[in-house]
């Protein structure tokens, strides 16, 4: 995959990307990341990319011409641009995975006000927001968005770390309760059932415990699961 997040603050993305499962995926040729400063399209010494809003109002917007420049720059026939903001989808681990099929994503970071509406319409295939709250800009939402979706690319986490049997996995329930040594610790004892050596009924434990806590969490997944035999694009597997 190749993927470029442009940003006014690349230095924000560039800890969290190369640490990690992100790193690694880098190191080993899964995903080409590249850190695009919004500022290197600017037209004038002072490399200034924002103005006043027509209209008045307090803030800044970012201006069309860089935008477009930044942007036309990177395009090829695969790519799929998304822009961060609040106004976008909910983003959730359906459209990761929808992302980790594409070959190249451009993730676009507004800053102040946002950006100029002529660029949103004329550039952006596709709207995210991280949930109903507003950042400063959108390089945290775009390192959020990249290691959801790099952890999902083939190979990106080792086989003992599969994504299918966790939260929003293959079924659509939280994960249930893990526990490692010791056994006992301050009097809180580890589940018998999980050190009887009993697959089957380890197994049988760990899916009622995901419904137990999906219930009790987030009754409504649960509900729009038992409802649609969908959450949030996911199929219900779990009968
Ligand atoms: C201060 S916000 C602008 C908010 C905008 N004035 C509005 O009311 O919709 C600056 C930038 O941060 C990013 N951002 C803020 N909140 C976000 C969220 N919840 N999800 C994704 N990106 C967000 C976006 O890129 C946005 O352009």
């Amino acid at each position: 995959m190749r993927l470029e997040i442009v940003s006014l603050f690349p230095a924000i993305c560039a800890g969290p990307l190369s640490e990690s499962i992100m790193g690694r995926a880098q190191r080993e040729g899964l995903v080409d990341i590249k850190l695009v400063n919004l500022r290197d399209y600017a037209h004038d010494r002072r490399q200034s990319v924002d103005d006043s809003p027509y209209g008045g109002g307090a803030g800044m917007v970012l201006r069309v011409e860089p935008l477009f420049e930044c942007i036309e720059s990177l395009l090829d026939d695969d790519a799929h641009v998304v822009l961060m903001t609040p106004q976008g989808r909910p983003f959730n681990q359906a459209t990761a995975r929808r992302l980790a099929t594409k070959k190249h994503l451009i993730l676009v970071c507004g800053h102040y006000e946002g950006i100029d509406e002529r660029a949103r319409q004329a550039l952006i295939d596709e709207e995210l927001s991280l949930g109903d709250y507003v950042l400063t800009n959108g390089a945290i939402a775009a390192v959020v968005v990249s290691d959801a979706v790099i952890r999902l690319l083939p190979g990106a986490l080792g086989s003992d770390e599969s994504s299918d049997d966790e939260s929003f996995g293959r079924e659509p329930l939280l994960e249930y309760p893990q526990y490692t040594r010791p056994v006992v610790f301050r009097n809180m004892k580890v589940p018998d059932v999980l050190l009887s050596g009993n697959h089957e009924e380890i197994r049988k434990w760990r899916q009622e415990q995901r419904v137990i806590r999906t219930a009790g969490r987030r009754p409504d997944l649960l509900r729009q699961h038992m409802e649609t035999g969908e959450v949030n694009g996911n199929k219900k597997e779990c009968d």
